[in-house]
């Protein structure tokens, strides 16, 4: 599988490895607190399904997990291997989860699962690429199902706006600038999702729940 050209490599460099201890100290270590807080929103049950799509080193994955129970099913994907193999050694005592390598733009997954979980992934790809991450969460959701991403959020504080999009364009990915600016909410309207939950969670993070849309005989769209 070719690796795509906006794909930061930093990922399978030894910064994998500090990721965790990177998004602790971002979060004034607040981030296993938000991450929960995230999850709970979708009201998971035990014995449903998760996807966590560019699942890292399985932060939401492992969380999911907990919730579903050993009865569950979560898929964690992500095109790093190096933050994969952190994942899966966390996860060890979670024989509910499965990780793949795998690009989430080419999934074929269709109708399989209770939520779509996307942490801070949305935010490393270009447009074209979100729109197809964002299809494809939606087939392969089942009909009424969730898809929860939580990421950056544009800051609210107007003067501090200049140092936001310096930390966004050198820390993070150069596309972070343009996420926070994108209307998410009609892109995934026109996929077939409506948007039911948008929480400002912490300063900079959102956290946005969109479900199927299910018309009146109970089907979903396409
Ligand atoms: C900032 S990390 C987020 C990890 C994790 N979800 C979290 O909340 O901490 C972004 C992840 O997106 C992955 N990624 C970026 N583009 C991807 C793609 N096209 N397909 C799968 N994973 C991708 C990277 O490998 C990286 O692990």
């Amino acid at each position: 599988m070719k690796v795509p050209k906006y794909y930061r490599k930093e990922f399978e460099s030894f910064l994998a490895d500090i990721y965790d201890v990177f998004v602790n100290v971002m979060t004034f270590f607040q981030i296993k607190r938000l991450r929960k807080k995230a999850i709970n929103t979708l009201g998971l049950k035990k014995g449903q399904s998760v996807l966590d799509l560019a699942c890292g080193t399985g932060g939401l994955t492992t969380i999911s997990a907990e919730k579903v129970g050993e009865k569950g099913k979560v898929v964690g994907i992500d095109l790093s291997q190096r933050m994969l193999n952190i994942a899966i050694k966390k996860s060890k005592q979670c024989p509910q989860i499965s990780y793949l390598w795998h690009n989430f733009e080419h999934m074929h997954y269709k109708n399989l699962f209770d939520a779509v979980v996307v942490g801070f992934g949305a935010h490393e790809v270009p447009p074209e690429p979100r729109h197809n991450l964002y299809k494809q969460a939606y087939k392969a959701l089942k009909p009424k199902g969730k898809l929860l991403i939580f990421d950056y959020a544009m800051i609210r504080n107007k003067p501090l706006r200049l140092f936001y999009w310096l930390y966004l364009r050198t820390i993070e990915h150069p596309n972070g600038w343009e996420y926070v600016n994108e209307n998410h909410q009609k892109i995934l309207k026109e996929i077939g999702f409506k948007r039911v939950k948008h929480q400002r969670f912490a300063y900079l993070f959102d956290v946005a729940m969109y479900q199927i849309k299910v018309e009146e005989n109970g089907k979903r769209r396409n």
